[in-house]
């Protein structure tokens, strides 16, 4: 696309990020204020409370309809958005990309939709798939079967040993990962997630060896295989204890993380962001892959509030065709690198630990807040647009009690 240039102040590149409920479409709108003027940021979201509508960096919002729940006229309709308001360029934010990339038909040609086409994103996101592409290039990986049927995935399970998990092939935020102790917990996990999901035999789920270890993350931008930027952390905190989407992390500087995500995205021959999961251990440098998202993930504050700025650099490698390299800046040697809270995430997992009983988390809370400081990186607060969070808590808040206060309220997404 010649006719953008991050140099050109006589046209605003018109950008529509999707999802814009949660906070990473947040994130990412912060995010691309670097490009600001160069760049005008517009969001979409599938409901009036969603937080990044409320934001100063955003010039216009619209509603959409649920990508999970109606993913045509979700589709058809942010290409609504895109010929009504002259977006030029769509950047999905989350699980929606699936969706963007199945009806990317309903898209002109000259629209700029920022993810891999469906096919590269489907062997991404299979837990099944990458595990198998990560043991081709020497990644470590976790002793996995895809079985075929339960009387299958009890000799599997004999074999691996308990304990172990059970996960569907595609999921998000460890809600439809289990923990399985025997086999009477393996039946009944297996016919819960086949039969709540309606899963044909393709998409039935695996099974994994249990690594005892820490979770890691690496995000990273590449293009065309060659990986450009790596950027690692470690989840100190989750939504449920050691479970679920991070609610506190730290970078942490590991090369084998960064030698596995070299090998990874040269055997994808990936283009754009991604990141991969790891559990393992950094005094051993013993690290085993778990698994890949294909679109933005939850902490990108983290990497974003460090001088990483992956959405920014996103556009400028495929967008304007530039060398990505000014968005990425370090800390200085003297300042370190600061760790990150996702505050609403740390309140429901407060409210869940205290529902049951467990009083001294109140503890740990304070003591990840006390870290984390006023002037610390929030995913979800900033003190220079502090209504989005308000917006957040009052979003989860209606959503608690519509689920008669379930302990993670949030809908579920489609696993096939
Ligand atoms: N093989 C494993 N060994 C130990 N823990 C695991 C393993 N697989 C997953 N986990 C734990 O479960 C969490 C969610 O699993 P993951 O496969 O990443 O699912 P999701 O797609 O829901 O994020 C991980 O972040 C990690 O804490
Ligand atoms: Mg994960």
């Amino acid at each position: 696309m010649a006719r953008f240039d991050a140099y050109d102040r006589d046209y605003a590149m018109r950008v529509l990020i999707t999802y814009g409920w949660g906070r990473t479409g947040y994130v990412v709108a912060q995010a691309l204020t670097a490009l600001v003027p160069a760049c005008e940021i517009y969001v979409c979201g599938s409901t009036l409370l969603s937080m990044t509508r409320f934001s100063r960096f955003v010039k216009k919002f619209f509603l959409t309809p649920d990508p999970d729940m109606e993913p045509e006229k979700y589709a058809r309709k942010v290409s609504d958005i895109v010929n009504l308001n002259g977006i030029d360029v769509v950047l999905p934010v989350y699980e929606d990309v699936f969706v963007i990339q199945k009806y990317r038909h309903f898209f002109t040609d000259n629209i700029e939709i920022l993810s891999p086409g469906l096919d590269r994103l489907e062997i991404a996101s299979s837990k099944w798939s990458i595990i198998e592409i990560a043991k081709n290039v020497g990644v470590a990986i976790p002793i996995t079967k895809a079985p075929r049927d339960i009387d299958e995935a009890l000799i599997s399970a004999g074999h691996i040993g308990y304990p172990l998990l059970l996960k569907s092939r595609r999921g998000n935020s460890g809600k439809e990962v289990f923990f399985i102790k025997d086999q009477y917990n393996l039946r009944q996990a297996w016919h819960k997630i086949v039969l709540d999901n309606c899963l044909n035999k393709n998409d039935f789920p695996i099974l994994q060896q249990f690594i005892f270890g820490k979770v890691f993350g690496s995000c990273f931008l590449a293009d065309k295989g060659k990986l450009i930027k790596c950027f690692t952390e470690e989840y100190l905190h989750c939504h449920n204890g050691d479970f679920g989407a991070s609610t506190f992390r730290v970078h942490c500087n590991w090369p084998l993380l960064e030698n596995y995500t070299e090998r990874l995205v040269r055997a994808l021959r990936w283009t754009g962001i991604g990141h991969f999961d790891f559990v393992g251990s950094r005094e051993k440098d013993s690290a085993y892959l778990i698994e890949m998202n294909a679109r933005f993930w939850g902490a990108l504050k983290l990497s974003l509030g460090n001088g990483y700025n992956f959405p920014a650099a996103l556009i400028s490698l495929l967008i304007y065709k530039t060398s990505p390299e000014e968005f990425f800046i370090p800390p200085s040697k003297g300042k370190g690198f600061k760790p990150c809270l996702w505050l609403a995430g740390e309140m429901m997992s407060f409210v869940n630990s205290f529902r049951k009983q467990k009083f001294s988390c109140i503890f740990d809370f304070l003591k990840r807040l006390q870290i984390t400081g006023i002037s610390g990186l929030y995913d979800d607060f900033c003190w220079t647009d502090p209504l989005p969070f308000f917006i957040e808590i009052l979003y989860f808040f209606k959503e608690f009690l519509r689920t008669k206060f379930a302990s993670k309220p949030v809908k579920r997404e489609i696993l096939k």
